[in-house]
């Protein structure tokens, strides 16, 4: 199965500062803002919500190809998704910019002081999937440049590429008429509550609208809560995801990716809707037990064993087994 997984490419960079911002602002001097916090903390972390997803993707065994665009910067971040068995050729590097940055300082009241920097991002509009060679059996539009969210699901339908639509996070900046346009003819759309509630709102699009858009399922994401599927003849059969509980909770950033992997990991086999979101959850939980979208690991042999001992042998166990 060749899947394409498109959407931003970046670094994180997290800072933590050993004292309180609000005690180095002075409210008679917001005239004019210049605040400099010397931290002690910093740790660089790879993110972007296309490697994180085509991550956990080939930890489950595919070699996911990734599209998108990254600056100067990108080298050692090529090197290592390679290692990691992520098909890096349609990365297209920008040499003149940065990859896409996120800049976060955050104080001991857990107040955060923040910046993104779209550098290379800003370019994935120029990547078409016109010019890929292999023809794709499953693609995924992420989180990326605004004009690249709008092209690619256009492109997917031109050419008879079933997507999974994936505006998140995005939902908020992506115009009205482009998350319509999206959504119309996606095989999925796959969104969080609030994203869903915010996609109703901006699109003036009904429950009825959003799964008659759709070919086959609407997927709510609903943190602790697990997921809703809603498939079927019009999407109006639901089918409830219980969520997998970790083993302590470390942090949550890239958990609704990794979702995501296992979801497409599932659709690759062939499984039925329940498996896949059993897929997705698993490989989500995974990610809230450790520090970054892109620290976790297993062998598929742990995760069919820990699949087994939360939801028993069931499609999903018996493929995975299987080979
Ligand atoms: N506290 C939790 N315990 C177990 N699983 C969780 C928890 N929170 C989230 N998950 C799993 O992660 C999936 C995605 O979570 P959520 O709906 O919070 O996505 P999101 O808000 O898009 O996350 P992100 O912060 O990555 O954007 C859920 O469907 C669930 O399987
Ligand atoms: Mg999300």
């Amino acid at each position: 199965m060749n899947i394409v997984v498109t959407g931003s490419i970046a670094y994180d960079y997290l800072m933590r500062f050993p004292g309180d911002f609000l005690d180095h602002v002075k409210p008679d001097r917001l005239q004019k803002l210049s605040l400099s916090f010397l931290v002690d903390e910093m740790v660089k972390q790879r993110g972007g919500c296309a490697p994180n997803i085509a991550y956990s993707l080939a930890l489950l065994g595919e070699r996911p190809l990734l599209m998108g665009t990254a600056g100067q910067d990108f080298g050692d971040y090529r090197a290592w998704l390679e290692e990691q068995g992520v098909d890096t050729s349609a990365v297209k590097v920008v040499p003149e910019v940065f990859t896409a940055s996120f800049f976060v300082t955050t104080d001991q009241d857990l107040n955060q002081i923040a910046s993104f920097y779209t550098g290379a991002m800003a370019f994935a509009r120029t990547l078409s999937f016109h010019d890929l060679a292999a023809p794709v059996d499953l693609a995924i539009v992420s989180p990326n440049d605004p004009e690249a969210m709008d092209k690619y699901p256009r492109e997917c339908r031109a050419l008879g590429i079933p997507y999974i639509y994936d505006p998140s996070q995005q939902t908020v900046r992506i115009s009205a008429e482009s998350l319509r346009d999206g959504v119309v003819g996606a095989d999925i759309l796959i969104v969080n509550d609030y994203e869903y509630e915010l996609f109703k709102d901006r699109t003036a699009m009904t429950d009825d609208d959003i799964r008659r858009a759709v070919k086959r399922a609407v997927i709510v994401t609903l943190g602790a809560e697990g997921a809703a599927i809603w498939v079927g003849e019009g999407r109006n059969e639901k089918i409830v995801i219980p969520a997998v509980t970790p083993d302590g909770i470390m942090d949550p950033t890239g958990i609704g990716d990794a979702f995501r992997a296992g979801l497409m990991k599932g659709l690759a086999l062939g499984l039925p809707w329940e498996a896949c979101g059993r897929l997705g959850s698993l490989a989500a939980t995974y990610v809230l037990e450790t520090t970054g979208p892109q620290t976790h690991h297993y062998s598929i042999a742990e995760f069919v064993a820990r699949y087994r001992s939360v939801f028993g042998d069931d499609a999903a166990t018996a493929a995975l087994s299987g080979g």
